[in-house]
Parts: C-alpha cells; sequence; structure tokens
C-alpha cells in the first residue's frame, strides 16, 4: 500500500505492506536511527516515538496506524541545530552506559513534559516505569529527567 507519513515536520510517501511496521519505516526507509529496535514486543521502550506528542511504541505500531498525525523521532527533537532540553539535560547527567535505551529513556520524558510542565518524582518514576536498561543506570536516567524539569 501506499501511505503518506508525516515524520520530523516533512512529508514522506512510502509504498510498504500494510502491516509493516513504523519502526521499520523509519529505520529502513528514513534513515532515522534514533529509535531503536530491542524486544519488538512493545516491552522495553527502545522504540520509542512521538506521535501527536505523545510516547507510542514504534515496533508494534503500524505505520498506516500513524497516517495523517505528527511522528516526531529522537533524530527530530533538535530544532535549528539546538537539543531539545531533554537530549541536553541527558548528557549533561551523564545518563548513557551504552546508550542504547536513551531514545526511550528521553521520549517518554518529553511526552511527559509536553503534558504535565513540572512533574513530581513520582511522575517521572511512572513515566519511566516501563523503559528497560540493561546497565543499570537508573539513578542517572532519574537525575537527567529531573535535570531536564529545571
Ligand atoms: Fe519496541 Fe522494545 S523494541 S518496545
Amino acid at each position: 500500500m501506499t501511505l503518506t507519513l508525516r515524520v520530523n515536520g516533512h512529508d514522506h510517501t512510502l509504498a510498504v505492506p500494510a502491516d509493516t511496521p513504523l519502526l521499520a519505516v523509519l529505520r529502513n526507509d528514513l534513515a532515522l536511527n534514533g529509535p531503536k529496535y530491542g524486544c519488538g514486543l512493545g516491552e522495553c521502550g527502545a522504540c520509542s516515538v512521538l506521535v501527536d506528542g505523545v510516547v507510542a511504541r514504534a515496533c508494534v505500531l503500524t505505520a498506516a496506524a500513524v497516517q495523517g498525525r505528527e511522528v516526531t523521532t529522537l533524530d527530530g527533537l533538535a530544532v535549528e541545530g539546538r537539543l531539545d532540553p531533554v537530549q541536553q539535560a541527558f548528557i549533561d547527567a551523564q545518563a548513557a552506559q551504552c546508550g542504547y535505551c536513551l531514545n526511550g529513556m528521553i521520549m517518554s520524558v518529553r511526552s511527559l513534559l509536553n503534558h504535565v510542565a513540572t512533574p513530581s518524582a513520582a511522575q517521572i518514576r511512572a513515566a519511566l516505569e516501563h523503559n528497560l536498561c540493561r546497565c543499570g543506570t537508573h539513578v542517572e536516567i532519574l537525575s537527567a529527567a529531573h535535570l531536564a524539569i529545571e
């Protein structure tokens, strides 16, 4: 089927099978490598993107399901060369170890801040509780999320 997707402010028309995951289109067709393939089952959060400003898992969403909606990837958060404050906070807090999970962590915090300007510590933990980090850098990740709010 032919799809027109709006990703990071640009329209893309693609011919893909109807059940193609959004993650595959983003990475393979649009060369947007911010979202990562982790579990492929909607469990780890590595593939997270924003759909109309709300975090969503691109491995279990079909590309067809987001037609007519605004998709934002990690690659699209920076504006005119300036990192999003959440991206900058994760760098400043040195929250990465291997870094594979950070796409999901950053997109989840961005989604939270899109809807709650000054979230509580409990709201931050809740926003991140389904994002997995195998390196165990959760303390630094929480520090980065708090830094992003300041
Ligand atoms: Fe999508 Fe794990 S790769 S949730």
